[in-house]
């Protein structure tokens, strides 16, 4: 079975967010079940080809109404995975970030999904390696499902092709790209009834939803919350006349780069039965690096999040800046960028108490190593939330999350009962109010200052929870082969 997954991120070449740390670590679990997975991305400017061994493989013209666009395909091998990669003159090779605005961005996508298909063409008379099932993920990639359909009419090979379309967050959706696909050539999809009536035939997101064979997203909850409206961001409509093909597997993350026991990141090595006195060596080095007190018995809150609505920050921000003010015994450090006002909003928070809260603004995956080892508590109180990596990451490394009950969250975080035996993972609450924080923040630091045992166990019980992809991988060849079974 031959997979080519298509993204516009993937760990380390081009990371955002969580859905480069999927792309970056599933197709190396599936190459190790037998399948062979393969990846494509566009070659963004900023990717170092030297450091990652990157070499030029071909080129083609690719004739658009708007004029001719030389399109190269570069190649490497990364952990075992070959990932190619795509630049096409004025869309990919220039830009200094991943995403910028939302009108550059359309057409750049759509541009990375029409220049996929004579690639994938041209990768199979090359390397005669053709696809058996085209995974694509999130809107950039939507309309690729669509696009094969309609190629599947003029070259054969297409035609045996099953696509997978994997929702990572339904709130951004290419929503609009009406003119640029006309302006791009790209047939109608008015021919689709269900697009259509929802006056959704522009929608890239939606396009993907009403062609590809499957629909996965990365967790079991967010499959049934997005059914409804309040999650299901104008799109619930159409996704529920595709149960039938809609599937919630939960994201692993790649256990051997995060591994607190081999991480060359982190000030200490330590693992579930050594954690006790190793994790402190990580605490104090971190207090000491941002300039908080060192102190073993002060609760440290990490957050590492992209600052956007989704993560809660309107909820966290005033919720520590309570417990700040309530609690001299307490200290909080933020790694994020995002949103220029919750930039603001964190550096003020820093700011205002300067000895016991640290923030660094901006994307740093060594600042985020020392916050996942050195932190007691990991703060993630996403309003919705599809999966989610960072808690995760954190549980890995002993540090407790503190979690809104939703989404992947709901199905990674097992809330701590003090009347409950053996229980517990980390803390979680409901209610999108600040007050609902302040209140889990309380209970899970009274739980660290009173009950040391209690809490020593749920790190253990955290640390020792499989995260790997094993499961979930084997439920993706599952879904692979009824993709493929669509097209006999
Ligand atoms: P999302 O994809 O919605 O941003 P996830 O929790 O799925 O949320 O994934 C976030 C990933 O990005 C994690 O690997 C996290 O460590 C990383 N990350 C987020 N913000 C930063 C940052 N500012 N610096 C370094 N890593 C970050
Ligand atoms: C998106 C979601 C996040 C998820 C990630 C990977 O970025 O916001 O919850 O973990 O994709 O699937």
């Amino acid at each position: 079975m031959n997979v080519l997954f298509v993204s516009a991120e993937v760990d380390p070449f081009a990371k955002v967010g969580g859905l480069a740390d999927v792309v970056g670590s599933l197709p190396k679990a599936l190459r190790n079940l037998g399948i062979d997975a393969r990846v494509l991305m566009p070659c963004y400017r900023f990717i170092n080809q030297d450091h990652y061994n990157i070499e030029y493989l071909f080129s083609f013209d690719l004739e658009r109404p708007v004029g001719t666009s030389v399109v190269d395909l570069y190649h490497t091998v990364y952990d075992g995975v070959p990932i190619y990669f795509l630049r096409g003159w004025p869309f990919f090779g220039e830009e200094s970030s991943v995403y910028s605005e939302w009108a550059f961005d359309m057409p750049r996508y759509i541009f990375f999904s029409q220049a996929t298909l004579p690639a994938v063409e041209m990768l199979s008379e090359r390397l005669g390696w053709f696809p058996d099932v085209m995974h694509v993920n999130d809107w950039h990639t939507g309309l690729l499902p669509f696009l094969i359909d309609e190629r599947r009419k003029e070259d054969s090979r297409w035609q045996s092709v099953g696509t997978m379309i994997t929702i990572h967050n339904m709130a951004y959706q290419g929503e609009y790209a009406g003119g640029w696909l006309w302006e791009l050539g790209i047939p109608s999809r008015d021919n689709h009834d269900g697009l259509v009536a929802r006056g959704l035939t522009d929608n890239l997101l939606a396009i993907g939803l009403a062609y590809a064979d499957i629909i996965t997203t990365v967790s079991p909850r967010y499959a049934i919350e997005i059914q409804y409206p309040y999650m299901g961001y104008g799109l619930d409509d159409l996704l529920r006349t595709r149960l039938d093909d809609l599937h919630g597997i939960l994201n692993g993350i790649d256990v051997e780069l995060w591994n607190p026991e081999t991480d060359p990141g982190i000030a200490v090595n330590y693992n579930a039965d050594s954690f006790r006195d190793k994790r402190i060596f990580n605490k104090r080095q971190l207090q000491a690096g941002v300039g908080l007190k060192v102190s073993d018995t002060t609760p440290v809150i990490g957050m590492v999040s992209r600052l956007v609505w989704q993560k809660g920050l309107d909820l966290a921000l005033p919720a520590l800046r309570r417990i700040l003010e309530e609690s001299g015994d307490a200290q909080v450090v933020i790694l994020g960028s995002g949103a220029p006002e919750y930039d603001e909003q964190v550096w003020r928070l820093s700011a205002d108490f300067r000895w016991r809260a640290h923030a660094f603004i901006g994307y740093n995956e060594a600042v985020g190593k020392r916050i996942y080892s050195g932190c007691d508590l990991f703060l993630m109180p996403s309003h919705y939330e599809p999966c989610g990596v960072g808690q995760m990451i954190a549980m890995r490394y002993g540090a407790l999350p503190l979690v809104r009950e939703t989404g992947g969250l709901a199905d990674t975080v097992q809330n701590y009962d003090n009347d409950l035996a053996d229980h517990g993972t980390g803390f979680s609450f409901q209610w999108q109010e600040p007050e609902a924080v302040v209140n889990t923040l309380r209970w899970a630091m009274t739980t660290f200052r009173n009950n040391p045992d209690a809490w020593q166990r749920m790190q253990e019980r955290a640390m020792r929870t499989d995260f790997s992809w094993s499961k979930s991988a084997r439920e993706y060849v599952t879904l692979y082969d009824q993709a493929k079974a669509r097209h006999p």
